[in-house]
C-alpha cells in the first residue's frame, strides 16, 4: 500500500489510489456520501454510494466531521462536475480522528478568523499564501547566492538603532538595555569588508504605532550589502531581484495563484517590464502637475502619493535622492547637491506602495555623527560602527526587501497579516 498525495492521485487520473488527509467538505443524502478530502496538495471528491459498499464502511463514514482527517484507498477516474474534475470510490476508509465541530465555516468576520488563525492556516486562500512565501523567500536565496553572495547572519539583540528611536523595542538585557533588531544593515557593512557580497532573511522589529494594512512589529526582511556597489548599481540589483522573484511565483505557484484570484498577465507585465527609475524631485514634480497635488520638498511619500506614483507607471518604480534631512544617519548626501540623499525606495503599484528600502553608506564619521547627536543619539555607542570608516573604507550600497510586502503584493492581499503565518502588531498577540 503507498500512499500517495492527491495531487499525484489526480496526475495519475486511473486506477486504485490510497490518500491521507483531512475533510474539507462533506454532504450526504440517503443514497450517497460526498466527502471532498484535502491534503497540502490540492483536494479531491469521493464518492460513497450506500447501495455498493459493505454496510461497516456507510456505517463509518457517516460519523465524519469537517476536518475529520483519514485515510482511504479507491479507484480515481475523471468527473467533470467534481470541484477537482476528478472522483474517486471509495473502497476502504480508516478514520484516524473524528473532530469536534469545526469552529471555522463560512462567511467569518476578518477578526474570527485571525484570532483562529491556528485553524485558518487550513483554508486553501492562506495555504495558498504560504506556498507562494516559500516561493519567494527560496528565490531570495537562490537570486544572491548564485551571484556569489554569502548569507551572512545578524544579532537580533542590538545595542544601537538603525532605522529611528521612534520604532525600536527596548529589551531587559540582563543588567542592560538592548533592542531588538530593526535591520541587519549595520552587522552587514562589517561583513563586507570580509566578503565582499552578502545577504540575509531575518526577523525585524519595528515597534509600530500605526494601524495601517502595511505595517508588522515584527517581519521578516530580506538585505543585501555590497562593497564598491554604488547607487545606480544597487537599484538595478534590486529591479533584477524583484522580477526574478515573480518569475520564480510565476513558475512554481500558478494553482495559487488560481486560487487567490491573482491576475497571472499582470505579474507577466513585472516579471518581463523595465522598472523606471527616477529621482524624488521629479516624483514631486508628477505629482503636483498631473495630480494637481501641493507636496512640498522635504515632505517624505506618504501611502496615497506612492500608490499615484507607482499606479502612472505601471509598475515598480524605484525613487532616488530624497532629501537628506529625513533620512537615517547613515544615507550619505549627494556631494553635487547635499541637500539630496545618495538612496532609494522600490514602489510596488496596485496599492501597495514601498516594499524596498536603501542607499549607499555614508563614509564620513564627522556628519554621521552630528546627525546622530540632532537625533538625540549618543555617538559614543556607534563607535564600532565609525571603525568601519577607518581601515580600509570603500564605498559600498545595500537595500531591504520587506518580505511580507511582496507576499502581499503578489497574493494581491488586502492586508499584510495574511502574509505571515501568525502576524504581530501593536493589536494582534495571539495565537
Ligand atoms: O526602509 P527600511 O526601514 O530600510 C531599512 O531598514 C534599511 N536599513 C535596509 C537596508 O538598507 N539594508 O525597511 C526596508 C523595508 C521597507 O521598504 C518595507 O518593505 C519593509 O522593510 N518594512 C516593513 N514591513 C512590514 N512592516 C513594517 N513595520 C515594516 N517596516 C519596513
Ligand atoms: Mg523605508
Amino acid at each position: 500500500m503507498k500512499y500517495t498525495s492527491i495531487q499525484e492521485a489526480i496526475s495519475k487520473g486511473k486506477g486504485q489510489v490510497f490518500l491521507r488527509g483531512w475533510v474539507y467538505r462533506i454532504r450526504s443524502s440517503n443514497q450517497f456520501l460526498f466527502i471532498v478530502l484535502r491534503d497540502s496538495s490540492n483536494i479531491i471528491q469521493c464518492i460513497i454510494e450506500k447501495d455498493k459498499v459493505a454496510s461497516s464502511l456507510w456505517k463509518t463514514a457517516n460519523k465524519l466531521t469537517i476536518e475529520s482527517s483519514l485515510r482511504l484507498s479507491g479507484t480515481i477516474r475523471k468527473e467533470s462536475r467534481a470541484p477537482t474534475g476528478y472522483e474517486i470510490d471509495v473502497k476502504e476508509l480508516d478514520i484516524v480522528q473524528v473532530a469536534e465541530p469545526f469552529p471555522i465555516t463560512k462567511d467569518f468576520s476578518t477578526e474570527f478568523l485571525a484570532d483562529n488563525k491556528h485553524l485558518w492556516l487550513r483554508s486553501r486562500k492562506i495555504a495558498a499564501v504560504m506556498k507562494i512565501r516559500s516561493t519567494i523567500v527560496g528565490a531570495i536565496h537562490e537570486f544572491f547566492r548564485s551571484r556569489g553572495y554569502f548569507e551572512f547572519d545578524p544579532p537580533i539583540f542590538q545595542p544601537i538603532q538603525c532605522e529611528g528611536g521612534s520604532t525600536l523595542f527596548e529589551v531587559k538585557y540582563f543588567k542592560e538595555r538592548m533592542y531588538m533588531s530593526q535591520s541587519w544593515q549595520l552587522y552587514a557593512e562589517a561583513a563586507i569588508f570580509a566578503l565582499e557580497k552578502v545577504y540575509d532573511m531575518s526577523p525585524t522589529f519595528r515597534a509600530e504605532k500605526s494601524k495601517t494594512s502595511r505595517h508588522l512589529s515584527e517581519f521578516w526582511m530580506a538585505e543585501m550589502e555590497a562593497a564598491w556597489m554604488q547607487l545606480d548599481e544597487v537599484t538595478e540589483v534590486a529591479k533584477d531581484e524583484i522580477r526574478f522573484i515573480i518569475k520564480e511565483v510565476l513558475a512554481r505557484n500558478r494553482e495559487e495563484l488560481k486560487i487567490l484570484k491573482r491576475d497571472i498577465k499582470l505579474l507577466e507585465h513585472y516579471a518581463k517590464t523595465d522598472y523606471p527609475t527616477i529621482k524624488y524631485s521629479e516624483a514631486l514634480e508628477l505629482l503636483n502637475k498631473k495630480f494637481k497635488m501641493k507636496i512640498k520638498w522635504p515632505k517624505d511619500l506618504r501611502t496615497i502619493e506612492e500608490t499615484k506614483i507607482a499606479n502612472h507607471y505601471g509598475v515598480p518604480v524605484v525613487v532616488t535622492h530624497y532629501p537628506t534631512e529625513i533620512m537615517g544617519f547613515y544615507k550619505p548626501p549627494n556631494k553635487e547637491n547635499p541637500k539630496e540623499a545618495l538612496c532609494f525606495d522600490m514602489l510596488a503599484p496596485e496599492g501597495y506602495c514601498e516594499i524596498i528600502g536603501g542607499s549607499e553608506r555614508s563614509l564620513d564619521i564627522e556628519n554621521m555623527t552630528k546627525r546622530l547627536i540632532e537625533q538625540g543619539e549618543d555617538p559614543k555607542r556607534y563607535e564600532w560602527y565609525f571603525e568601519l570608516r577607518k581601515y580600509g573604507s570603500v564605498p559600498h550600497s545595500g537595500y531591504g526587501v520587506g518580505v511580507e510586502r511582496v507576499v502581499a503584493w503578489l497574493c494581491g492581499l488586502d492586508n499584510i497579516k495574511d502574509a505571515i503565518a501568525f502576524p504581530r502588531t501593536m493589536t494582534r498577540m495571539i495565537p
